[in-house]
């Protein structure tokens, strides 16, 4: 499928169009801006859990019940988690990340939600960045919330403690069946309210709350634009959905919204 040219693209333009007339523009992004970086999905073709189905609900649960035990398995993973931890560790950002980055830097993209847990969006240079679900180069404290980077926490005693408050510290990456950070969450929620275009891109919009936002949006009539190589959950309620790879669509349709600031300057 040969990469669509920005400026021949009705669909691009027309993304472009709604971008550049937005008030509060958002994007939230899942695993498929990252699958250019190498590492893989979780659902569809080439899923983690495709291929090795879903993890237990309880992760969380399971954390709290043997913290020492989770730690041990988190420092030597294994099956699907180990494939995870050693894509993140030899991935760099792809030029979908670079684009959200530039739009941002054009003052066009005011927040970014990320359902990604691989550190790829805060190092291609994203400031205004919501981890949802986390970021599996820090450390979280369960009393205080305070974050560290993991290569700075010590670990000859597990489950480390937290310098601060010596409560104890979880890989910040959110496990299924724990809540999501609350100071995270309110601003999700807070930004969202302001948002009347954002941008879905490369996620199955299937896991809650993240799958929320672009509904909210919509509901209260703003516009999405979704970018995914396939149809997803959130298709039939988009504007725009652009087919196609997300670092070989963004730099265009990044490059589209300048052309259009920049003939408005
Ligand atoms: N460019 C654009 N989209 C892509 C690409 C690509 N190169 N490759 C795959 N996709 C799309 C797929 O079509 C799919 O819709 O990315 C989406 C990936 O969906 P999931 O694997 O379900 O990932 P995500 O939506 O981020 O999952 C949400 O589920 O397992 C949990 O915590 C995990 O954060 C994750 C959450």
């Amino acid at each position: 499928m040969a990469a669509p040219d920005s400026s021949q693209d009705p669909a691009i333009r027309q993304a472009a169009q709604l971008l550049w007339k937005a008030r509060y523009v958002m994007a939230l992004t899942g695993a498929g801006i990252s699958v250019e970086s190498g590492i893989p999905p979780f659902r569809g073709p080439g899923g983690l859990w495709t291929k090795y189905g879903e993890p237990p609900m309880n992760g969380y649960q399971q954390f709290l019940d043997n913290p020492r035990r989770a730690w041990e398995e988190r420092l030597n993973p294994t099956g699907p988690s180990e494939i995870l931890r050693t894509t993140v560790a030899s991935a760099n950002p792809n030029p979908g990340h670079h684009a959200l980055v530039a739009m941002e830097e054009r003052g066009l993209l005011r927040y970014l939600i990320t359902q990604n847990v691989d550190n790829l969006h805060r190092r291609a240079g994203s400031q205004n960045l919501l981890e949802i679900h986390g970021n599996s180069t820090l450390t979280r404290c369960l009393q205080c919330t305070s974050r560290y980077a993991l290569a700075d926490t010590p670990l000859d005693v597990l489950p480390p403690s937290c310098p601060q408050c010596h409560g104890m510290l979880k890989i910040d990456t959110v496990a299924f069946g724990e809540p999501i950070p609350p100071d995270v969450l309110a601003q999700c929620h807070q930004t969202t309210e302001r948002c009347d275009c954002m941008m879905v891109i490369g996620t199955s919009a299937t896991v809650y709350p993240a799958a929320w936002f672009p509904m909210q949006v919509r509901d209260r009539g703003g516009v999405l634009i979704e970018v995914n190589l396939y149809e997803s959950e959130l298709t039939p309620m988009c504007t725009v959905s652009l087919r196609g790879k997300a670092g070989d669509i963004l730099p265009l349709l990044a490059q589209a919204v300048a052309d259009l600031q920049s003939a408005d300057a």
